[in-house]
């Protein structure tokens, strides 16, 4: 499948449904919590310091109930750490969790000793210091723990925070005014309320019936007539979301996983599986006094009503153009594909390449700086088998094609996890900046965490 739309309806083809759990409407009682932009320690010219400190707490997410969770710097999920190109990151990583954990910068272009993979254990009550250089465009990431066989469990509890990567460009959007992060997740509650993860885990990826945007149940978003910016990040451990407008407007698709496209994508949907994001622009300027829009899946459930203010509308310009001119070189174009993967299987038996991920094994090598064309496969198996979101650490690369096939123009901009369809094969060009050992795995966590992953050494 390679056209646009063909992509954003295959949700609704998996194989294995695994009891498809669906997800329930949001009724918009509670204002989306927006998360925080998190308080640098220090600013010395191009040096910027954080601290970010994994902890245990309790939640109201459910009036009257407290729920236990994990969360960066608050009890539940995390907040904004920005960071701007050219200068130089100092984090404090703290664990006050009472388990191992790693603190994974997803997106990020980072040496391997800093990127947070599963050798990069921090033990409960210790901390350690990273530096790095931001080196990349302007780009909402995001990060998470990463311990082996058990970043699915620690996601599910809270752990997951916003990085945004700016530059000098002039942005016109405010944060928490009219650009908004929505980290879109599913969660089974239990009857007290509590997030029990060794009960509602699936093998195959665990779904759940409750929606939470930034952590908010029943989430609405005010905004006013105006063009809003929406970063949204499937935060999901399985779920893939088709988003769409319920009035069908469209919207335009200006960033994918690594930042800005060449050119705006106008789209009417938009497929993301765990761990893509999109920045989309709405233009709410458009929209009709009293009438109600929210943002749905393509099956109708509603996720976010939002509420439109009749004021004024602000004059608004984009951001400039032309943004990151990201095109296929013929070079990469043509070069041989050096690097094939396979992904198959499902539940316990799923596999990269016919093997399970082993820390002590490198499956492949590569040469910082040089481009290399990789092939990813997803074999069908008996049952047609199901999506893999396939998720390279530690940079960015682009899609060449998909099925032989010009991948659709949202898909030509940068891009750190692209979604297969069974049966499809993508041709992505692949350079590594930095050297080190990255993974390279299934973005469903459980298949991540069951071994549906493999380590790349560059050097
Ligand atoms: Cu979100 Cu191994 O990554
Ligand atoms: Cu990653
Ligand atoms: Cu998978």
């Amino acid at each position: 499948m390679t056209s646009s739309d063909d992509r954003s309806g295959s949700s609704m083809m998996m194989g294995h449904e695994h009891g498809n759990i669906s997800l329930q409407d949001s009724t918009g009682e509670n204002e989306l919590i927006i998360p925080p932009i998190l308080k640098s320690d220090k600013l010395e010219g191009n040096d910027i310091y954080y601290t970010i400190e994994a902890q245990k707490g309790q939640t109201e997410i459910f009036e009257g109930f407290q729920t236990e969770t994990l969360g960066y710097n608050s009890t539940f999920l995390g907040p904004v750490m920005k960071l701007k190109k050219g200068q130089t990151a100092h984090i404090k990583l703290k664990n006050s969790l009472d388990e191992e954990t790693t603190f994974h910068w997803h997106g990020l272009i980072i040496a391997g000793d800093a990127d947070g993979g599963p050798h990069d254990v921090i033990q409960p009550g210790e901390e350690k210091e990273i530096t790095f250089d931001v080196q990349q465009e302007r780009a909402t990431l995001w990060f998470h723990p990463h311990p082996k066989g058990k970043t699915a469990k620690q996601v599910f509890e809270g752990l997951a925070g916003l990085m945004y990567i700016e530059d000098d460009m002039d942005d016109p959007y405010v944060h928490g005014e009219n650009d908004f992060p929505l980290i879109i997740q599913d969660r089974t509650f239990n009857d007290q309320k509590q997030l029990d993860y060794e009960t509602v885990k699936n093998a195959d990826g665990t779904m759940g019936e409750t929606l939470l945007i930034n952590g908010t149940l029943h989430p609405r978003l005010t905004v006013n007539k105006e063009k809003v910016r929406l970063r949204l990040l499937n935060g999901s451990n399985m779920r893939n979301y088709t988003f769409k407008l319920s009035n069908n407007q469209s919207f335009q698709q200006i960033a994918s996983d690594g930042g800005l496209l060449n050119e705006p994508v106008e789209l009417t949907d938009i497929q993301l599986t765990p761990s893509e994001r999109a920045e989309i622009v709405i233009d709410f300027s458009k929209i009709k006094e009293n009438e109600d829009v929210e943002l749905v899946m393509d099956d109708g459930t509603v996720l976010l009503p939002f509420k439109v203010k009749n004021e004024e509308n602000k004059v608004q310009e984009e951001i400039q153009k032309p943004q990151n001119p990201i095109t296929i070189t013929k070079e990469e174009m043509q070069k041989e594909v050096s690097k094939e993967i396979v992904l198959f299987g499902m539940m316990q038996h799923v596999t990269i390449n016919g093997k399970k991920f082993d820390m002590n094994r490198i499956d492949f090598t590569q040469k910082v700086g040089e481009t290399e064309v990789w092939e990813i496969y997803n074999k069908p198996d008996m049952m047609g088998g199901m999506i893999h979101p396939f998720h390279i650490h530690g940079t960015q690369f682009k899609v060449i094609s998909i099925n032989g096939e010009d991948p659709p123009e949202n898909l030509q901009g940068y891009k750190d996890t692209i979604a297969l369809d069974p049966g499809d094969k993508a041709k992505i060009a692949v350079k590594f900046e930095q050297e080190g050992v990255f993974m390279y795995h299934c973005h469903i966590l459980e298949h991540e965490d069951n071994g549906m992953m493999g380590q790349i050494k560059v050097e």
